[in-house]
């Protein structure tokens, strides 16, 4: 996928959420919600062997809420939207977990009925968009099709719907372009094409992977205000892969941060992106600000490749932490993995250095006493 058009990251030390859906509370939408994933771990087929990709992940999403799934290349976040509509690689499986959507369990469906589901009351956004549109038919005929299917409008109807969504994700004269085939477009006219496709349904849950890298900038403001709208007006979910945290903070109400498979600190976006108490997620935070220290140096987080070691035992981030040296607690760092555990009634994080005994939520999968009385 071409990152051409992506827009390169923007200063400001402060980032606030503002992305509140009305009436909604923020970090309030940990159950009864419109999805809910229980447990979710994917990997190879058992008889295949291999090491889980996404390990005993918890999502929960409510009509009108917006949860950003941050974090690295590679860290599992387009495995876990792929599963959701059960649409993993071969090379995967669904190992173990639920997904509740809707008051359905996602893992029992048949074929017939994940069919409805996809592309109906769930629209996706596909990080690959040209590899995702039909090379065989024009772009317009694309959108109509699931109009007909999902929305049972006629043929002419279907059309001229078409035709309005693609002028409302901005596609230039939209007639003209319904009637182009994918290969036609650009990098960021797929993306739209792509978008008019996804909410072509009006579905309740919008799964949208970097739903605007290849887009300027002008056109990706107009797709985060088009779903910003659709969100409030008719409580739209949207469950928000990004690696932009300006796309965060100006749309996201929750932040789930993902390492290696993990879920590593969940919360409220504007806690979470202002305070965040995860070594990870600071570090990613001070990437993503254009902080520069030692004469003007940018921040990366340090760099290691990863054995299976790491990943068996101990905390994840481990070997790029400096937080587990400045406390003195490599070794247990390094013996036991971390529970995600609350540090106050909204957040989350797995991290040794946060769970302290103090606020009471270490739990039985922390460490002992005298072990855990670190500052942050
Ligand atoms: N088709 C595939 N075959 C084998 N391994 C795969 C396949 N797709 C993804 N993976 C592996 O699964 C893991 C999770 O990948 P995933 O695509 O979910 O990452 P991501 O967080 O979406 O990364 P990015 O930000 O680069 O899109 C990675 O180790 C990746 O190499
Ligand atoms: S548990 Fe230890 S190694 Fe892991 S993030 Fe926290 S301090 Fe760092
Ligand atoms: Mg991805």
């Amino acid at each position: 996928m071409t990152h051409a058009g992506q827009e390169p990251r923007r200063g400001g030390h402060v980032i606030r959420g503002q992305g509140r859906a009305p009436g909604h509370h923020a970090g309030a939408a940990t159950s009864g919600g419109l999805l809910q994933v229980e447990g979710l771990s994917i990997g190879p087929p058992p008889e295949r062997g291999g090491r889980l990709v996404v390990e005993s992940l918890d999502l929960a999403i409510c009509p009108g809420e917006v949860l950003a799934l941050v974090g690295e290349s590679g860290s599992g976040k387009t495995m876990t939207a792929l599963s959701l509509l059960r649409l993993l690689p071969d090379v995967f499986d669904i190992c173990a977990g639920s997904i509740r959507f809707d008051g359905r369990e996602i893992c029992d469906m048949a074929e017939t009925q994940l069919n409805e589901v996809r592309g109906g009351k769930i629209g996706m956004i596909f990080q690959q968009p040209q590899a995702m549109l039909d090379p065989t038919a024009t772009v317009g005929s694309q959108v109509a099709e699931s109009l007909r299917l999902h929305r049972r409008l006629n043929q002419r109807d279907a059309r001229s719907r078409a035709v309005e969504l693609l002028r409302e994700v901005g596609i230039p004269e939209p007639e003209e372009r319904a009637r182009n085939y994918a290969h036609q477009m650009s990098g960021g006219m797929a993306q739209r094409i792509m978008i008019a496709a996804a909410l072509s349904a009006d579905p309740k849950l919008l799964i949208a992977d970097e739903p605007t890298t290849a887009l300027d900038v002008t056109v990706q403001a107009q797709i985060l205000a088009l779903l910003d709208r659709e969100r409030r007006n008719r409580q739209l979910a949207i469950l928000l892969i990004t690696h932009d945290l300006t796309i965060v903070s100006s749309l996201a109400d929750r932040v789930a941060v993902m390492y290696a498979g993990r879920i590593v600190e969940e919360g409220p976006a504007e806690s979470i992106l202002n305070e965040p108490r995860h070594p990870y997620t600071q570090a990613l935070l001070r990437c993503s600000i254009l902080e520069a220290i030692d004469d003007q140096l940018l921040y990366s987080i340090p760099s290691v490749t990863e054995s299976g070691d790491d990943i068996v035992k101990g905390c994840r981030f481990r070997r790029r932490c400096t937080t587990a040296d400045e406390h003195g607690i490599f070794e247990m760092c390094e013996q036991d993995e971390p529970r995600l555990s609350r540090y106050n009634e909204v957040c989350s994080a797995r991290c040794w250095a946060v769970s302290c005994p103090e606020n009471g939520t270490a739990g039985s999968g922390g460490p002992p006493p005298d072990r855990m009385d670190v500052p942050l």
